[in-house]
């Protein structure tokens, strides 16, 4: 009698938490009940997954900017061409004494300030970067010791210029099987210091910025851009295409990671959109690894994104590696801050040396 009592109950309480913990959740088991399972084609795989959201965003930029006159001083190369070829006017390069560690730091300090939390406050540090301050210790430990963050559980990822949305994807998964619940990840790169400006094929590319997310499980009341879904994808038989070795400089095949990345951008992002029933027309942004603008405008044009839903940077600030989405996307939210509607959908899509691809697909909640 007292073992059914405490059956019957812990149903009852199972049944109720199902349908008050996630409305999706809730909606699936009463229509397998009363017979419409039919219409819903399989059981949410997220009902007791706790929603993750951006509390506030934080970047760096370093003040010097390194122009195309400038570089056309420095290598054979012309404004003209560089304009023409690359799309990028200006980049910004970090001081001497500042390495990765240092950007990221600064990053994540204007995001504290700006979110009215304390450092005290983190129980996670990720930094996505592929331009590390050291093979070890990881980049986010020499910013936890710049930043007098001791108690923090802190590592780097490192999936080269698709760092934003696999770090994003990382923190989320960790903060929904996790006890994480107050977590700065920070996107922060020194490619300047990998760059051979005797080499003209590269040196035009390359610009130093950091960008910070704070990632929280708590709803922010003002409303918030949830982290609704990431997707990671790696094509190693491309390794050998973009590389930077040990102590060794930056290096790409051109012609080669251009083909590779226009059809990797294109198929991560239409995926994702397909996988939520998301048109492009209805997205609110669109954020793009800052490669270079002429890839980012063939990218748009194949995803049809238009000129209005693009988010960049690129052309003021140079390719920043796996920071340039990350500050392009804190950028975006600042120049368009208080215009978000409850369901605007922004879409972000990453490639990398590996090579890497990835969506991010953050919803506003009001
Ligand atoms: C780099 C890129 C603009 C070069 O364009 P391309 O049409 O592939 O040109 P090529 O590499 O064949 O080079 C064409 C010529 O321009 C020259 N060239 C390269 N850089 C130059 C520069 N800065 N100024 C003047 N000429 C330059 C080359 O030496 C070559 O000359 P050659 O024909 O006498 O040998 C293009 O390949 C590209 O955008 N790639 C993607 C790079 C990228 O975004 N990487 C990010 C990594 S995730």
């Amino acid at each position: 009698m007292g073992r059914r009592g405490f059956s019957l109950s812990a149903l009852f309480c199972w049944v109720l938490k199902t349908i008050m913990g996630g409305c999706r959740g809730g909606v699936w088991l009463l229509a397998s009940i009363v017979g419409l399972r039919p219409f819903f084609a399989s059981p949410p795989t997220d009902k007791y997954m706790a929603s993750v959201y951006i509390a506030d965003t934080g970047y760096f930029l370093p003040e010097r900017i390194l122009t195309n006159d400038e570089l056309s001083k420095m290598v054979d190369t012309t404004q003209e061409w560089i304009e023409s070829r690359v799309g990028i006017r200006e980049r910004r390069v970090a001081d001497a004494e500042h390495n990765t560690s240092d950007l990221a730091a600064f990053a994540v300090e204007a995001s504290l300030q700006r979110a009215g939390w304390d450092k005290e406050d983190l129980d996670l540090f990720l930094c996505a970067t592929s331009t590390p301050d050291s093979l070890i210790p990881a980049t986010a430990s020499w910013s936890c010791q710049r930043m007098q963050l001791f108690d923090v559980p802190a590592f780097d990822i490192n999936a080269a210029c698709s760092g934003f949305v696999y770090g994003m994807g990382v923190a989320r998964a960790m903060m929904q099987t996790g006890d994480f619940n107050k977590v700065a990840f920070v996107t922060a790169e020194k490619y300047t210091r990998v760059t051979d400006y005797t080499d003209r094929t590269s040196c035009i590319f390359f610009g130093d910025s950091a960008g910070s997310l704070l990632l929280t499980k708590d709803k922010p009341e003002k409303g918030a851009w949830e982290v609704v879904d990431t997707s990671m994808k790696n094509f190693n038989d491309g390794a050998d295409v973009v590389t930077t070795e040990i102590g060794g400089f930056f290096w790409q095949d051109g012609r080669r990671v251009k083909n590779y990345a226009l059809g990797a951008f294109k198929e991560s992002a239409k995926w994702m959109l397909e996988k939520h029933g998301i048109k492009v027309d209805d997205l609110r942004a669109f954020v793009a690894h800052q490669a270079n603008s002429r890839v980012l405008q063939t990218v748009c044009d194949m995803v049809g994104i238009h000129e209005s839903q693009h988010w960049h940077n690129v052309e003021i600030c140079g390719n920043q590696g796996a920071a340039g989405s990350a500050t392009t996307f804190c950028m975006g939210l600042e120049e368009h801050q208080g215009s978000f509607k409850d369901g605007d959908t922004i879409l972000v899509t990453t490639f990398g040396s590996g090579f890497t691809s990835g969506s991010a697909l953050l919803r506003w909640v009001d």
